[in-house]
């Protein structure tokens, strides 16, 4: 055979094949996994067999830059919409919205006031209005009503809730006579852990040795249900960790009059929303108040944080140096670990992992935005994407080849003799093969679906 005839040859096996390349229906399957506050390099600290498990059989980005301020619920809310905390309106943990004339707090679980969210529309929402069902796990905010809607299926938010408990919905779910094609799952740790110890303490060894011991359960429980080759299980968090100390604390008491004020939130983004005509007084007693505190005027605030245009940003904030706590004054408690820092901190960011039909093997990304992962669910799912703030390109080398719409020769040099041997992979499929084999062998230029 000639080498052109060896290739229409694999060209006409590739068609045939074709339908195989992209992704079945029942392929069309997320369950997206949040390990609060599990910082990039925790995958490192102790041995964590079945995060290395994901990364073998899977994909793995080494730096994820999450957004601005990094803290649960602005990144959250980023993860499932796209956008930055300007754009989605859940600016900070605890907030004030001067327009509503309405607080909202974590600390105090006050978070159920529709209006908070409904500047954007989280995808659950748009993946029901394409006529498909999801299921929540405690993600933030899938208890909350947006837009007049709740997640097809929810619970309502408990801590006490066991990580076993969730699972077990989420295959429920997932296995029903009327399955969800989105899942999100949602576990406390290691973040509660990380404040409560700090980061660098080797405490945290065995904490992230129980998460993975987590993830080994949800793989097992995936794997019992006939899943774990057909949905694509992704796995983030929402931001890193940092050790405080008693030794690194700013007390605005020591600059400003408490009379003068209104601290909305705290650290290491201070909030400050100063009474009637006390800004230029309150603003100019901190601006030069502490080396490792900046302070911004709203207007001042960096572009690169997205982080100014919205009314429930406060008028003045203050910005901690790494490792640094904003306090009113030591009475109040101080925990030894922290984020919600510069969002450029590596120590700021978490992880992301990827396993299923969709997804590339044993696959090593250097970096994405966080904001990335939005257009890459809804492409997982079929469902358009709403205005966002990621990019789907910058993530699809993440994806395996998928179906080519047309195939046209270009000019190019002749076919060469690889391997085309897909490795030593768990389980592959006919449609890889020939689309590395494709690859090797035929140098084709095609058209990918991606838009
Ligand atoms: C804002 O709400 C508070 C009660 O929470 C009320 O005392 C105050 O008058 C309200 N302000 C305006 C401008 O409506
Ligand atoms: C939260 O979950 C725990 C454990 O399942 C349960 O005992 C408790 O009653 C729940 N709390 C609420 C408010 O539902
Ligand atoms: C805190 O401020 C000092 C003095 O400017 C500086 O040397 C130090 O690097 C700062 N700490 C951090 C964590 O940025
Ligand atoms: C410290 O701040 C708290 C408010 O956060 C206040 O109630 C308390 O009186 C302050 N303590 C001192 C000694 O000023
Ligand atoms: C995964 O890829 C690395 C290099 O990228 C390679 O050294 C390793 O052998 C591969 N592992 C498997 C199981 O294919
Ligand atoms: C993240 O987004 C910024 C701004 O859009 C872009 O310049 C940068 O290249 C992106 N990073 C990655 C890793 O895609
Ligand atoms: C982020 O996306 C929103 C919605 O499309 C858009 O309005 C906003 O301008 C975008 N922000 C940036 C910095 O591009
Ligand atoms: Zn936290």
């Amino acid at each position: 055979m000639t080498s052109k005839l060896l290739c229409a040859a694999f060209i006409l096996a590739a068609l045939t094949l074709s339908i195989t390349f992209s992704l079945q229906p029942d392929q069309q399957k997320v369950l997206l996994v949040s390990f609060d506050g599990f910082r990039w390099d925790y995958l490192y600290r102790v041995p964590t067999p079945h995060f290395h498990y994901v990364m073998k059989y899977g994909v793995h980005v080494k730096q994820v830059t999450n957004i601005f301020i990094t803290k649960t619920y602005p990144n959250h809310y980023t993860l499932v919409t796209g956008l930055f905390a300007e754009n989605h309106g859940i600016v900070a943990n605890d907030m004030f919205d001067p327009i509503l004339n309405k607080s909202f707090s974590l600390d105090t679980m006050n978070i159920y006031d529709s209006e908070f969210w409904e500047e954007a529309t989280p995808i659950w929402i748009t993946n029901q209005k394409a006529g498909h069902t999801s299921g929540a796990a405690m993600w933030p905010g899938t208890d909350v009503k947006i837009h007049e809607s709740f997640p097809t299926h929810y619970m309502l938010y408990n801590e006490s809730v066991s990580f076993e408990e969730r699972v077990a919905k989420i295959i429920e779910w997932f296995t029903s006579k009327e399955p969800i094609n989105l899942g999100l799952l949602y576990w406390e740790d290691p973040d509660d852990m990380g404040h409560h110890l700090g980061p660098d303490s080797p405490l945290m060894g065995p904490v992230i040795s129980d998460i993975d011991n987590k993830l080994g359960y949800l793989i097992q429980m995936l794997k019992k249900a006939n899943l774990w080759n057909t949905l694509n299980l992704i796995i983030t968090s929402d931001h890193g960790m940092t050790q405080c100390s008693e030794e690194r604390v700013i007390e605005l008491d020591q600059y400003l009059d408490k009379e003068h004020y209104l601290l909305i939130d705290q650290s290491p983004v201070a909030a400050i929303l100063p009474k009637e005509g006390k800004f230029d007084e309150v603003y100019e007693a901190l601006a030069h108040a502490h080396p490792n505190m900046t302070v911004y005027k709203k207007e001042e605030i960096p572009e690169r944080w997205h982080y100014k245009y919205n009314t429930r940003v406060q008028p003045i904030i203050a910005v901690a140096d790494e490792g640094w706590y904003i306090l009113q004054n030591k009475s109040e408690g101080l925990m030894l670990g922290n984020h919600g820092y510069d969002n450029a901190l590596a120590e700021m960011h978490p992880i992301f992992l990827a396993h299923g039909p969709a997804f590339r093997k044993n696959f090593t990304k250097a970096a994405m935005n966080a904001t990335d992962l939005y257009p890459l669910l809804c492409h997982l799912l079929g469902i358009p994407a709403l205005p966002h703030n990621g990019s789907l390109s910058s993530v699809q080398d993440l994806l395996r080849p998928t179906a080519p719409r047309t195939v046209t020769h270009t000019q190019s040099p002749p076919p060469h003799h690889g391997s085309g041997k897909p490795g030593e992979h768990e389980q592959e499929s006919n449609a890889y093969f020939i689309g590395v084999s494709l690859d090797t062998y035929c140098p084709v230029k095609y058209q990918q679906v991606f838009t």
